[in-house]
């Protein structure tokens, strides 16, 4: 190499070597989530909710690219869930894991965490004791003990003393099976008869039989939001249940705000406890709304899955700043331990033990707003409800 090739090498490499520390590197981020089939609205609703950090957020933090990658689960596939996740962690190289509609799915990946020096930030998978499963999980949803816990005192409140509990037999219906019965117990009342669906039930009239044959005034029940959800409600209305006098309460699962269209005036007056409502008042859920409902090209499309993922983006940000870039799951993890802020849900913050959100639980009723349109209507606010679920384990 004579002397001016020997020159234009070594410029070279100080120029890449000063293009490398000057460019942001790129921290690649894998969400898992249903993005085809029944339950795809609900996926849509996790990119809409990432799209929307990242569009009010910028697309880098701390001089740090992120680049999402999606992959689709179209139901709960334990062992597809797994295999994706290791996909991602291996091959794409991603250094976070976030979505997650389903439990059983979270439950798979859960475990894989520690070795793949990984976090993952569920966005929707709500059985209480996922979060047991790995030092590296943390949730930014809710569960639905959570979310049922503060509906027994409700209940109780509108009169009711017989209750027959119906709920999707898995993790998050028999931990609202539970948790309603502990809190409507405590206030006075009797479960006189606990259904379990299983989760593939799309024909419910035989479960509405039962519920009639019981003698309750009203039915608690927990499906996982989507097509099973609006079957269920349309059936309680169809069946002539509705008509009968007896009344439907349930976590907001069944009442998500893209399902109120279809539902018309079968859901309408229903009570329910959930964490967010798209109709919650505040400058943070407007903006919010704005561009998730942008995301998404028909803002009636927009539910609650959107939230979870908007604010796992955020704590996924957190994380990114504070490893600045470098793998480090343990130190990212820690990091957002009793991390607090302004949620478009409300104020929220993650629970240093259990890596579970803090936040309000909201008592709605389905109603028309000024425009005829069918709204989740928040009427009461049980502040600062931590999962119940974890705190007694
Ligand atoms: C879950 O599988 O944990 C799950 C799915 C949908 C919901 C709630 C919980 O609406």
């Amino acid at each position: 190499m004579n002397f001016r090739n020997l020159l234009g090498a070594a410029f070279g490499a100080l120029l890449l070597g000063g293009v490398c520390s000057a460019a942001a590197d790129t921290v690649k981020v894998g969400i898992i989530g249903p993005f085809s089939g029944p339950f795809a609205l609900q996926g849509k609703n996790f990119q809409a909710g990432v799209q929307a950090y990242m569009g009010l957020n910028g697309k880098s933090v701390a001089g740090h690219d992120v680049e999402v990658v999606y992959r689709d689960l179209p139901a709960a596939n334990p062992a597809q869930a797994r295999a994706l996740a290791q996909e991602l962690v291996v091959k794409d190289k991603v250094q976070y894991l976030g979505g997650v509609y389903f439990t059983p799915d979270a439950m798979a990946i859960a475990p894989l965490l520690v070795q793949a020096n990984t976090p993952l930030v569920i966005f929707n998978a709500a059985t209480s004791a996922i979060l047991t499963k790995s030092p590296l999980a943390v949730r930014t949803s809710f569960t639905t003990a959570q979310t049922t816990t503060p509906l027994g005192q409700v209940v109780a409140d509108n009169g009711v003393k017989k209750v027959i509990s119906a709920v999707s037999d898995y993790g998050p219906g028999i931990d609202a099976e539970g948790a309603f019965k502990k809190a409507f117990s405590a206030a006075g009342g009797e479960i006189v008869d606990s259904i379990r669906m299983p989760m593939n039930t799309n024909d419910f009239s035989p479960i509405m039989q039962r519920v009639k044959d019981s003698g309750a005034e009203a039915v608690f029940a927990f499906l996982p939001s989507g097509p099973t959800t609006l079957g269920f409600v349309k059936s309680f209305n169809e069946t002539g249940l509705k008509k009968s006098g007896i009344k439907l309460f349930a976590p907001g699962d069944l009442t998500q705000e893209s399902d109120l269209p279809a539902l018309g005036e079968a859901a309408d007056g229903t009570l329910t406890t959930f964490h967010y409502a798209v109709s919650h008042d505040s400058p943070e859920n407007k903006a919010f709304v704005e561009a998730a409902g942008k995301a998404l090209g028909n803002p009636a499309e927009l539910s609650f899955p959107a939230v979870g993922a908007f604010d796992g983006m955020h704590v996924i940000y957190k994380m990114i700043e504070a490893t600045d870039g470098k793998q480090d799951a343990q130190k990212a993890v820690d990091a957002v331990k009793g991390l607090s802020w302004t949620s478009p849900r409300g104020p929220v913050s993650i629970d240093a033990d259990t890596r579970h959100i803090t936040e309000n639980i909201y008592l709605r009723q389905v109603a028309k707003d000024a425009d005829g349109k069918f709204i989740n209507k928040e009427i009461k606010t049980f502040e600062n409800q931590k999962d119940p679920g974890l705190a007694a384990k």
